[in-house]
């Protein structure tokens, strides 16, 4: 039998593969509530300019209603001959309220509705999203707070360079998090708009209200051009960016967990809650959920990258390739709940141990670049001579396999006569971290200060 929405012109129903390769009820049911809201805005707005009866429209609203209590309590039954969410709603509602539900696709298309429910939907996940943040970014501020003054090495090319403190290491975090936030205030404001009423493609001829309808659905304003309106999938291509960049954050956050939670670093211990034990080595204690806050990356990184390649050839308007959108979308959004749930949860509860990053920050000559300061501070040496100096200071005391500040000051005096008994002072790490106060350096006070500000940014973000 053909289709009943279309079946005027179409002789034979569809292959049974058509079938299965055009049905997408399978995921577009995820967008139930957003479609029935849309179709209770337009039929309201339908009425309100007189397209429609208001005895149509109650009918209408009622059974958009029972349909939702219907879906909710896991009572509707989903067709794949119906296609997709659309018109599986519609189909139902044309079973339990007659023929005035065939006035309610009046001046609308299966396009703009797709669009805007699909609007919807992101941006309630883009809320959703910002308040994850908000909470990770407040577990690393409690956690700053706690260890602005605790030493650790910083690295660069995995190699200890110098003394920081792991209270400055988790605001790095906070900085890229709280981009992550901005990025999501910045593309929820720019999707703020209204497909809603573009119809297919051209607009419509019906006196319809697009500013009503808009409103309705919560959106700032209409969009203003009705092809635009059909064909832009840039609001999930902006969703699908910020989540991939938030979730490589997430991933380097990641793996360094699993570094600092091996026993050979040994700089945290993971909660019981987020490790898992092996089947068959009884000391094992793995950071499961690191890694696969780690793995589940690429594949978001891979949702971006594919449905930025199924639009890239994709001429104006509307082609089905677009219905291809949402796995994408939905899947990145599930995936990205559960990386920022499970990180925020690792961050709350890991153990940080102290004594093993301080012993680290030590190692590796790391306050070097403090004694080439000194040189150039207390004796008027050029850095790149200071340098120098430091640097056969090291070699000896790499001879001698002792740390700088194990060195004689006559051995240190050998390397440069000016040298004096105060150089020892510099050699420490917490001296080393207490005197980096540049703005936005790892000092102590300097950590304090940035935690604090940013707790009183993040209560207004
Ligand atoms: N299920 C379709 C999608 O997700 C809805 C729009 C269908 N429009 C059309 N002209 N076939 O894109």
């Amino acid at each position: 039998t053909s289709n009943q929405m279309w079946g005027g012109r179409f002789a034979s129903g569809p292959a049974a593969i058509m079938e299965a390769i055009n049905a997408s009820i399978g995921f577009d049911k995820k967008l139930y509530a957003q479609d029935i809201s849309g179709s209770l805005a337009h039929s309201e707005m339908l009425a309100e300019t007189g397209i429609i009866s208001a005895d149509d429209q109650a009918k209408i609203a009622h059974g958009l209603n029972t349909i939702l209590k219907e879906i909710e309590g896991g009572k509707f039954s989903f067709s794949t001959q119906l296609e997709d969410i659309h018109m599986n709603i519609e189909a139902r509602l044309a079973e339990l309220i007659g023929p005035a539900a065939g006035r309610l696709h009046t001046a609308r298309s299966r396009n703009d509705q797709v669009a805007v429910d699909l609007r919807l939907w992101v941006k309630d996940e883009l809320a959703r999203v910002a308040e994850a943040l908000k909470g990770l970014i407040a577990a690393f501020l409690e956690r700053a707070e706690e260890h602005a003054a605790t030493v650790m090495p910083g690295f660069t090319h995995m190699q200890a360079a110098q003394p920081v403190t792991f209270g400055h290491h988790c605001m790095a975090y906070v900085e890229m998090f709280a981009r992550d936030l901005s990025r999501v205030r910045d593309a929820m404001a720019r999707m703020d708009e209204s497909p809603l009423g573009a119809a297919a493609l051209a607009g419509t001829s019906f006196p319809i209200d697009r500013h009503m309808t808009a409103r309705a659905l919560g959106f700032r304003e209409p969009t203003r051009n009705s092809l635009d309106s059909v064909s832009d999938r840039d609001f999930a291509l902006e969703f699908l960016s910020i989540s991939a960049i938030s979730a490589t954050h997430l991933s380097r956050l990641a793996e360094e967990i699993v570094i600092w939670s091996t026993p050979q670093f040994g700089f945290v211990r993971l909660s019981d809650s987020f490790s898992t034990g092996s089947s068959i080595m009884p000391q094992k204690k793995n950071p499961d959920a690191a890694e696969l806050v780690r793995g589940k990356t690429g594949r978001v990184n891979g949702h971006l990258v594919g449905l930025l390649t199924l639009m890239k050839g994709l001429p104006l308007t509307y082609s089905k390739d677009m219905q291809e959108d949402k796995e994408a979308v939905f899947d990145t959004a599930e995936t990205l709940d559960l990386m920022l749930a499970a990180m925020t949860g690792m961050v709350r509860d890991l153990t940080v141990n102290e004594a093993a990053m301080k012993k680290a920050a030590g190692a590796g000559y790391s306050t070097a670049t403090d004694l080439a300061d000194w040189l150039v501070r207390t004796l008027g040496l050029p850095f790149r001579e200071a340098h120098h100096v430091t640097g056969r200071a090291v070699a000896l005391a790499e001879s001698r396999k002792v740390g700088l500040e194990k060195l004689a000051l006559e051995e240190l005096q050998s390397i440069h006569p000016g040298i004096t008994d105060n150089i020892f002072s510099v050699l420490s790490v917490q001296n080393s971290v207490k005197s980096r106060t540049s703005f936005g350096g790892t000092a102590p006070s300097e950590v304090r200060k940035q935690v604090r500000a940013w707790k009183k940014r993040l209560a207004k973000a």
